[in-house]
């Protein structure tokens, strides 16, 4: 469109009709430019992005003339900012638009995002982060560089107070990416996001390393391996849609309860979970996938999990139970056999805290072997990061519900939310295995040297030893000590489970979340 005719927006003789008129068309032409730029690579615009997040004409922007340069040449800002609704819930929302100089984030851009999330604190709403930027906009040299830390400081005082849901939809390179990195969920589109703190060249440059940037900081890679992505999804609209998704099982703010719907009842489902004893084999040594026990659970089989391929020998996400909104954590014993190791400690960590922030029960479903051996888990450092699993646990004053489906031994039980760690209901299946280690090490400790002497005897020790085993696990590998000493409420059949955990959440639905002992703030292991 020609802009030699048009009106100018801020004329004093601009009547409203007139002003209503020139800024739709300045609205067209900005997403005319868009479309053009966006298509060609298959990516959608910020606008239509925005439009598909939000419920159907919802979205009402803000500062939407920022950055116009001059009313006839009008190019706007590489941000849209502004509130809307999903799913009839009020949101604040910013979409960085890569068809304005790539998205990056100047003085403009900072101030309306910084302005946004502001508003967003103070209005108590849920903030929705689309990115796709180039970073730091070059000529607005540390200007830019400033804004990033006006909003790395408002994310930080936003967490814990407000839902942050990230949604990466192109790049995200060098500081830029701890905005994301700040809140609560990153999802990240498969094909074309990627978030790294150096890029490709300046690694090569550095380090001499020669990397794609898919390897250095693609969505896969952040999915399965560094656990920056909660989620990675293929598509934009899917992407889109996963965010909506987790904002369902979240309440708008810390202060308001999780959320509940109305379950009328699944015949299916309930059958389902009637037979969910069938999914667990009983060979405490076989394996089998923890999700198709957590399916079949809770309210209609759906399970929103994340960070399902990063340190899957633990499995976390959202689902409802009875209605309510709850979070389940649970081992997966088809990876590693459900062992614990720092990734998984972490990431279960993680998950119980941001259950914990938002009011969500957290139901913990136990079948782990112990913490993974090994000289390469201690120098990761499964002591120091291990123990931010008890840190979550220990501190959490949403209610806690915890089920030993088949075995739970040593350590890796205790953490596991168990009752000494503050679960409000703990169950277990009768025939769980429950000990401070296996049989064959109990043995070997308590009677090595007296078999070992024996052997040296000619004795053939290997029935004495087997005898040993039987014992012990006769008289010590069962939850009965657990519930002689209360660390047990009581055992569940597999097939009452759905029902007792229902029951769990109901008589725990009113704990009081008190406040914690006055300190000026808890110094967790980090
Ligand atoms: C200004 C930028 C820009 C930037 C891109 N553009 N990044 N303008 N500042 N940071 C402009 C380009 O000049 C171009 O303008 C348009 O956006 C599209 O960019 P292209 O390069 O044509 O697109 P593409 O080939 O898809 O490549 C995208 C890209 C590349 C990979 C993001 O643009 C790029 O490498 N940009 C620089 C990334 C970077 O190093 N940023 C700084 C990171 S450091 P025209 O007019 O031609 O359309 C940082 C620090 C944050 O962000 C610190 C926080 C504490």
């Amino acid at each position: 469109m020609s802009t030699a005719h048009v009106l100018p927006l801020s004329s004093p003789t601009l009547t409203r009709a007139e002003f209503a008129r020139r800024s739709d068309e300045l609205a067209a032409e900005a997403e005319k430019r868009a479309r053009e730029r966006q298509h060609p690579r298959g990516r959608m615009t910020a606008r239509e992005r925005l439009d598909h997040l939000l419920d159907e004409g919802s979205l009402r922007e803000t500062d939407r003339f920022a950055g116009a340069a001059t009313p006839a040449d009008f190019l706007g800002s590489g941000v849209i900012t502004g509130f809307g609704r999903i799913g009839g819930r009020e949101v604040a929302v910013y979409a960085q638009d890569f068809s304005v100089r790539g998205g990056s984030l100047g003085d403009i851009e900072g101030e309306k995002i910084a302005r946004l999330m502001r508003q967003a604190i103070d209005r108590r709403l849920p903030l929705f982060a689309l990115l796709d930027s180039g970073g730091a906009r070059i000529q607005d040299g540390v200007t830019s560089l400033a804004r990033y830390g006006q909003i790395f400081a408002l994310a930080t005082e936003a967490s814990g107070v407000i839902p942050q849901i990230s949604v990466v939809l192109g790049p995200c390179a060098g500081g830029a990416v701890y905005g994301p990195a700040l809140t609560d969920i990153v999802i990240m589109e498969r094909e074309a996001s990627y978030m790294f703190v150096t890029g490709p060249k300046v690694v090569q440059a550095a380090t001499g390393e020669k990397i794609s940037s898919a390897d250095l900081g693609g969505a896969d890679m952040h999915g399965s391996v560094s656990g920056v992505a909660h989620m990675v999804i293929d598509g934009e609209r899917e992407s889109l849609d996963a965010a909506r998704a987790v904002l369902s099982y979240l309440p708008s703010h810390c202060g308001e309860a999780a959320p509940r719907y109305a379950f009328d009842g699944d015949d299916i489902g309930e059958a389902h979970a009637r037979r969910v004893g069938d999914l667990v084999p009983e060979g405490a040594k076989q394996a089998y996938d923890m999700r198709d026990v957590i399916e079949a659970l809770v309210d209609y089989g759906e399970f929103v999990e994340i960070h399902e391929h990063f340190a899957a020998s633990v499995v976390v996400g959202f689902a409802c139970i009875d209605g309510r909104a709850v979070g389940i954590v649970a081992n997966q014993p088809n990876v590693d056999a459900g062992t614990l190791d720092v990734a998984a400690s972490e990431k279960a960590a993680r998950f119980v805290t941001l259950c914990d922030t938002f009011g969500l029960p957290v139901v913990t479903l136990v079948d782990v072997p112990g913490y993974r051996p090994g000289s390469e888990q201690e120098r990761a450092g499964i002591i120091r990061r291990g123990a931010k699993l008890i840190t979550a646990y220990a501190s959490a004053s949403v209610p806690l519900v915890t089920v030993i489906v088949r075995k739970a031994y040593g350590g890796a039980y205790i953490v596991m939310g168990s009752k000494s760690l503050g679960a409000d209901v703990a169950l277990a299946w009768p025939g769980a295995e429950i000990a401070v280690m296996g049989a064959e090490g109990a043995v070997d400790i308590l009677h090595g040297k007296s078999l070992a002497a024996a052997e040296r005897r000619g004795v053939d020790v290997a029935a004495q030893r087997a005898h040993y085993i039987e014992q012990w696990r006769a008289s010590e590998i069962s939850p009965d000590r657990a519930l002689q000493t209360g660390e047990l409420d009581g055992l569940v059949d597999p097939g009452e489970t759905r029902w007792a955990i229902i029951d769990a959440l109901r008589v725990t639905a009113a704990k009081p979340r008190p406040a914690r002992s006055p300190r000026v703030r808890p110094n967790p292991p980090l």
